[in-house]
């Protein structure tokens, strides 16, 4: 699978869009949309690619509440009515849900369609628009339903980031400090220098962050093993953003949680792996600038662990499993690190 051979940027990207939609003029092309990429992003590709003008417009409710069976539903219908061929083409055009959503309902409408990705979320260029998942919830559990398809080509035109929230800019930042943290010390120091988040939300950085999944998914795309380094700062982080969605008016996003997983995990990965304090230090001083300080309580910890004893993605054999960082850029997976460690680490990131 040469994944990278398919992420388009820039003024090419452009190009090779215009390309691959003259293939499927005759058989008809579909782009989903949410409500913001309907009112933000869609005016733009139109200006862009003016040939998409005749393109069927599938809207759908966008937010994590809606990555259900029923929006698959109203897709499968709107791709009936529109009289959709397994020979059209699907562009979903939206954040990491609108990616989530389309691919799934294009991977398995007559059996499987061809679909492209063009993300507008910093999360869905670096990470939810690269590598084959897709997918949906099923009542309380995350991506529960959904396969492995790859979309025809991704493409990154950060334009698009004009337009999307200061708050969303950070939340996709926290997955490209992952990627960063587990790539190289020379990548993380790179993402320091700049200052700040905003800052790395452009082209070339939001590329570099892409080509750290699109190198791991290569080498492993069904996440047998390698591609578990991607889950560093989740086990904790997930917890941390489920416990927020319980318990907050204005919970957090994906990426706040797992920013506030990259601190406690770089902890245990300190603890056991001996990652250098120095190096613990800057991720947890950087995480603590950018990221608003989340006050859980000392006696939220037992709920936090009782979270991710709940998410059947971590346990193994009912020992929660990390992926960790033994230094940056060297990352190790399937590691067990026990209750008292990771009731530590969070201990660690409530300064008590
Ligand atoms: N498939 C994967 O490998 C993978 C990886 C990571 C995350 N995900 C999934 O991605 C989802 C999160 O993605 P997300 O963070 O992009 O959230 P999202 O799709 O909900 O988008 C965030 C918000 O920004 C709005 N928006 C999107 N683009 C905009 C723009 N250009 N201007 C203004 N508003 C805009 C959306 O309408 C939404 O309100 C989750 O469901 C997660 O499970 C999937
Ligand atoms: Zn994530």
């Amino acid at each position: 699978m040469n994944l990278s051979k398919s992420l388009y940027s820039g003024k090419d990207g452009w190009l090779h869009l215009q390309e691959s939609i003259e293939k499927y003029s005759q058989s008809g092309i579909y782009i989903i949309v949410g409500e913001n990429t309907l009112k933000y992003c869609l005016p733009v590709l139109l200006e862009k690619c003016p040939t998409l003008a005749d393109a069927f417009i599938i809207k759908i409710p966008g937010g994590e509440s809606n990555k259900t069976i029923l929006s698959i539903e109203r897709v499968w219908q709107k791709l009936t009515i529109g009289k959709a061929l397994r020979s059209s083409l699907v562009i979903c055009l939206g954040g990491g849900v609108i990616t989530d959503i389309g691919g799934f309902a294009a991977a398995t409408f007559k059996r499987g369609m061809d679909f492209i990705h063009i993300p507008t979320t910093v999360l869905a260029m670096v990470d939810a628009a690269i590598g084959g998942k897709t997918g949906i919830n099923l009542d309380s559990v995350k991506n529960q339903v959904g396969v492995f398809a790859q979309p025809k080509s991704v493409f990154v035109f950060t334009e698009f980031l004009e337009t999307l929230p200061e708050r969303q800019m950070l939340s996709g930042y926290a997955e490209m400090l992952k990627h960063a943290l587990t790539d190289s010390a020379e990548h993380f120091n790179d993402l320091l220098r700049l200052n700040s988040p905003l800052n790395a939300c452009v082209e070339t950085t939001i590329l570099k962050s892409a080509a750290v999944k699109t190198k791991v998914v290569e080498i492993d795309p069904s996440e047998g093993g390698i591609r578990k380094v991607l889950n560093f700062g989740h086990t904790i982080g997930h917890a941390i953003e489920a416990f927020s969605q319980k318990n907050d008016a204005d919970p957090l996003l994906h990426g706040e949680a797992v920013a506030i997983g990259l601190v406690c995990e770089s902890y245990i990965s300190a603890k056991m792996f001996g990652l250098g304090q120095n190096d613990l230090m800057k991720i947890t001083a950087h995480v603590n600038l950018h990221f608003k300080h989340y006050p859980i309580s000392p006696e939220n910890i037992d709920d936090l662990l009782a979270l991710m004893y709940h998410d059947k993605k971590n346990t193994d054999n009912n020992l929660l499993n990390f992926s960790l960082i033994s230094s940056i850029g060297k990352p190790v997976w399937d590691q067990f690190p026990g209750e008292e460690l990771i009731r530590s680490s969070l201990q660690y990131y409530l300064g008590v």
